[in-house]
């Protein structure tokens, strides 16, 4: 059992929250009340970041204290939406959400994961027709053995989950976000996730 922060109360925060305490963690879950996030993180050993990541920069550096020592799993993607809604562009092009956390949080193991799927796959991965990718991107092994233990928890396979490598990785990550909006347009909200063919 591990006690884990969730914060963000969304699509993804809840379906998160609700797998991980089915699989018999302590889940705390942080909206966007103010104060809310702090208490969660303080109390927690892994904090995963289900909140918009357009803003999730300036929201997780004022958590410095609070999250120093912790293992952050950072699952949104930073993107400026079109006009109708869907992601159009990166927030952070030639980088990523990802370096700039873990840039501003020096005493904290950023590993970024599961932001290259829809919401559902990522505590159901079994239910897609092929297998699909689990990538990690971050610095601290331990921090990413530690959380591919938490997928498993979810429901991946060892072999469904790659080692990307070093943060800096995750601008791959990040960057797929930009066929999602092409892929709803032509499949709808079909549960998918971008993976490797082997
Ligand atoms: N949806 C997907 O399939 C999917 C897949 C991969 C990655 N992601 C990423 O995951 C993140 C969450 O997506 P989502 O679809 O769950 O979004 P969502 O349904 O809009 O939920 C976002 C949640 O974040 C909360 N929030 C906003 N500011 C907050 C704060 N300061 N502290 C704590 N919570 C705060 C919102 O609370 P309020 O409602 O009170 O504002 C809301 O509950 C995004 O970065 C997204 O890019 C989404």
């Amino acid at each position: 059992m591990t006690k884990i922060a969730v914060l963000g109360n969304g699509r993804v925060g809840g379906t998160l929250a609700t797998a991980l305490t089915r699989a018999g963690h302590e889940v705390t879950v942080a909206d966007s009340t103010p104060g809310a996030a702090a208490a969660a993180a303080r109390a927690a050993r892994i904090v995963i970041n289900a909140t918009p990541g357009s803003d999730s920069l300036d929201r997780l550096a004022a958590l410095r204290e609070e999250l120093r020592g912790r293992i952050l799993v950072d699952v949104s993607n930073a993107t400026a939406d079109g006009p109708d809604g869907l992601p159009a562009g990166l927030i952070y092009p030639g980088s990523s959400l990802a370096e700039h956390l873990q840039e501003a949080l020096p005493e904290t193991s950023v590993v970024k994961t599961l932001n290259t799927m829809l919401f559902s796959v990522m505590t159901a991965p079994g239910a897609l027709s092929q297998a699909p990718d689990a990538f990690l991107s971050g610095e601290d092994p331990w921090a990413k053995q530690t959380v591919r233990d938490l997928l498993k928890d979810l429901g991946w396979r060892e072999e469904w989950i790659t080692d990307l490598g070093g943060i800096e990785t995750a601008r791959a990550t990040e960057a797929a976000i930009l066929f999602v909006p092409h892929v709803i347009r032509t499949s709808g909200f079909t549960p998918f996730a971008i993976s490797i063919a082997r």
